[in-house]
């Protein structure tokens, strides 16, 4: 797929219903010739919309309107550029919680929650959120994540967490101002209810910051299990993470994950673990698969606002 191809496709497939600011500006920028010879100077994987985007939002640039859009990345290539190559799509969304909730609380308790791919680790605070489906509500914390939930029968209860840890190629800090502004730069121009919640998530965080160790999700993994307490159920788990792992070392992940002890919990794409069977999606909005040991189980929208039970 050409670059102009992606933006394009990027415009109509995640961006439209969803923020007509990106939508617009990935249009714009699929027929922007100045634009694509930049991006095509950079490796593929930095040429991504959501990180452009995501970096002149973080340089202060103007994402609302593309013309002046196209000038601020022109006159400023050198900073934008040095920015795309160092950064990377680490959007942390509390609110994916919701849709690991259910699962969660019907394993056996108490918990030693193991996120590969964690970002910041606010997914790794399950028990400390407070959850509505429907008008059913779970949990008394904050922020209230809101999802709604077909087929669904809601957990009474948040889990019991006695052991929580994250492993990342690059874990960001809940404490460092820079870190959280870097993901507030990654939530789309219209999403303000995503804004607070991200406040929100990091200040829960923040009050207990989480084990976040630096390491790939193959290699590094064995590790961090062997530290979770073996009195506790040992939960891997992971969100939108696996798109960006090459399929080979996908799975490496995969049976690695399936011979350490306890449950494994994936939300990904549908593409990505390649299930046999899968019901169709509730419509043509993009989802992710949320699977118990490899069985999927529902669809969940992107940022945790919807799931279809199906398992
Ligand atoms: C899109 S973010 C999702 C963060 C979080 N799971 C969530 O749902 O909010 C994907 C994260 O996976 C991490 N990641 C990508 N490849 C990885 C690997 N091989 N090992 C560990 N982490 C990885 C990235 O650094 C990034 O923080």
């Amino acid at each position: 797929m050409t670059t102009a191809e992606a933006y394009a496709e990027f415009g109509i497939r995640e961006a439209r219903g969803v923020s007509p600011t990106y939508e617009r500006l990935a249009q714009a920028v699929a027929r922007d010739d100045d634009l694509l010879a930049l991006l095509d100077g950079l490796p593929p994987a930095k040429r991504q919309p959501n990180l452009l985007f995501g970096v002149v939002r973080w340089l202060g640039g103007p994402v609302d309107d593309p013309v002046t859009f196209h000038d601020f990345v022109v006159t400023h290539w050198a900073a934008v550029e040095a920015e795309l190559l160092i950064r990377a799509t680490q959007t942390n969304e509390a609110g994916r919680c919701a849709v690991l909730l259910p699962v969660l609380a019907a394993l056996p308790q108490p918990l030693a929650l193991l996120e590969v791919g964690a970002s910041a680790g606010l997914c790794l605070y399950p028990d400390r959120y407070a959850y509505r489906y429907g008008d059913h509500q779970v949990g008394s914390g904050t922020p209230m994540l809101e999802c709604e939930a077909n087929g669904l029968v809601p957990p009474a209860d948040v889990p019991q967490v006695v052991w929580r840890a994250g492993l990342d190629l690059n874990p960001l800090d809940v404490t460092d101002p820079h870190d959280v502004s870097w993901l507030d730069a990654l939530i789309w121009p219209e999403h303000a209810h995503r804004r607070a919640r991200l406040r929100a998530a990091a200040a829960a965080a923040a009050a207990d910051p989480p084990l976040l160790v630096r390491g790939d999700l193959v290699d590094d993994l064995p590790a961090l299990a062997a530290q979770a307490p073996t009195d506790a159920t040992l939960v891997v788990f992971h969100t939108s993470v696996l798109y960006q792992v090459p399929p080979p070392r996908r799975d490496a992940f995969v049976r690695l994950v399936r011979e350490l002890p306890g449950h494994w919990v994936a939300n990904e794409s549908p593409e990505v673990l390649g299930y046999d069977a899968l019901p169709e999606p509730p419509d043509d909005a993009l989802y992710n698969v949320l699977a118990l040991d490899g069985k999927p189980l529902a669809w969940a929208r992107g940022h945790g606002q919807a799931m279809t039970w199906f398992g």
